[in-house]
């Protein structure tokens, strides 16, 4: 199936194949073709450029995009779209005024989404995730990293990461799974906690990684949850069994997570709440990129991070939704985008280079997906009639997108 888009207002991040991610400070600058044609054919863009130059060929649809723009879909690098339930009585409870510390000390927040998980069945699981799934490719996310880390005993987390890669061979957005086995310390080893590692170590990585379950590996490094030792421990055992570095760090506490993440060559830094002029500079000396998380911030009501400073340092930045019950319930990336805009200080250009290209590279996907670039996939936002693409931000809450392709194929055929 070949489909012609044509008179496109504006196609927005057109790359050469060899750009991979854009660095911080040519980040103000985001590509774009006025008055311009693209080329898909089944899953592939196979041309593009501007309407002067569209060539006379036999296609199977012609698409009349006049006054909208196209756009590669969202790359959503860090996600916990897996989980069970809502924790809507943690968020009245925050309202009243417990910190999300205190409700975690008291059993809720990740060892409550685990208690339930645990109990969950694997097709509930799945048909509740799938639902959340079919949401955000709405809402024009074309490829997404998704991780455990609600199980804490191996069967859940095996179960968890069966529930991704289901996810992954139904729908046609690209899924990269993460394993994130250290994301608290279970009830039951409290004072117990070297013996918490060493089965993660010993037993789970092996496991995970001989199933294949897992492209990533992860840690919550935070205190109170995984310092830089035990961290460190994780990190290289994931490592020794070909997962890649992907942690949250910095989320609340600077404790050494960002000069130790970019040692053990993480992939990716995520959150980074909390960046001091250290931590800048080992992300300076690293090929790590950071990962910010709007929604997150926005949500629990803590810093943002300084993507201002990150940039102008000349590092990448990409950004994420951190969907999940607990500190985003949200996976709408349009919205992330919108707060970079209105709360971290980005333009425009740089949210929308920080939620494609960079957030492709931040889930090692920027050969397949985040620009328009011929081969690779067609995963495309069309937007709704719009005077300029800073309204996709300017127009927070209101939803701008008009037709999504994800994998060649419209959501509107569906
Ligand atoms: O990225 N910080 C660690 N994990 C999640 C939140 C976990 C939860 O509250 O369920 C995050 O914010
Ligand atoms: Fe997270």
């Amino acid at each position: 199936m070949k489909i012609l888009f044509k008179n496109i207002k504006g196609l927005l991040q057109t790359l050469d194949h060899s750009i991979e991610y854009i660095e911080g400070k040519q980040m103000k600058k985001l590509s774009k073709l006025n008055n311009a044609f693209l080329i898909i054919q089944d899953d592939q863009i196979i041309d593009y450029g501007i309407m002067n130059d569209c060539p006379s060929i036999d296609v199977d649809k012609v698409i009349d995009v006049k006054e909208r723009f196209i756009m590669p879909a969202w790359c959503d690098s860090h996600t916990h779209l897996v989980f069970s339930e809502p924790r809507e009585k943690e968020f009245v409870d925050r309202i009243l005024g417990l910190s999300y510390h205190q409700i975690a000390k008291k059993g809720g927040g990740i060892l409550n989404s685990a208690r339930k998980l645990q109990q969950e069945t694997f097709e509930n699981l799945y048909l509740k995730s799938a639902l959340r799934l079919e949401e955000v490719m709405k809402l024009g996310t074309g490829a997404i990293e998704i991780k455990s880390g609600y199980g804490l005993e191996l069967p859940a987390e095996i179960k968890m990461l069966e529930v991704i890669k289901k996810l992954s061979n139904n729908y046609d957005a690209l899924i990269q799974p993460t394993f994130l086995a250290a994301h608290a310390l279970p009830e039951e080893y409290i004072n117990k906690k070297d013996l918490f590692i060493s089965e993660i170590i010993d037993q789970w990585i092996p496991e995970v990684s001989e199933r294949k379950l897992a492209k990533f590996i992860d840690v919550f490094c935070e205190k109170d949850y995984f310092d830089i030792d035990e961290t460190r421990l994780i990190i290289n055992a994931g490592k020794k069994h070909g997962l890649i570095p992907k942690v949250h760090v910095n989320q609340f506490n600077s404790i050494g997570g960002v000069p130790l993440c970019t040692e053990l060559e993480s992939l990716t830094i995520d959150h980074l709440e909390i960046l001091n002029d250290q931590d800048i500079n080992a992300i300076k000396k690293s090929n790590t990129m950071p990962v910010a998380l709007p929604n997150c911030s926005f949500f629990l009501n803590i810093p943002y991070t300084p993507a201002r400073k990150i940039m102008d340092n000349n590092i990448p930045l990409a950004i994420a939704s951190d969907y999940n019950p607990g500190s985003s319930p949200s996976g709408n990336m349009n919205f992330v985008v919108s707060l970079a805009c209105t709360k971290m200080g980005m333009s425009p250009e740089e949210a929308i280079n920080a939620a494609t290209i960079n957030g492709a590279y931040a889930m090692g996907l920027s050969k397949e997906v985040g620009s328009i670039t011929i081969g690779k996939k067609a995963n495309l936002i069309i937007t709704k009639k719009i005077s300029s693409y800073s309204m996709i931000p300017y127009s927070f809450g209101s939803n701008l997108i008009e037709e999504v392709y994800i994998n060649g194929k419209s959501l509107l055929d569906k």
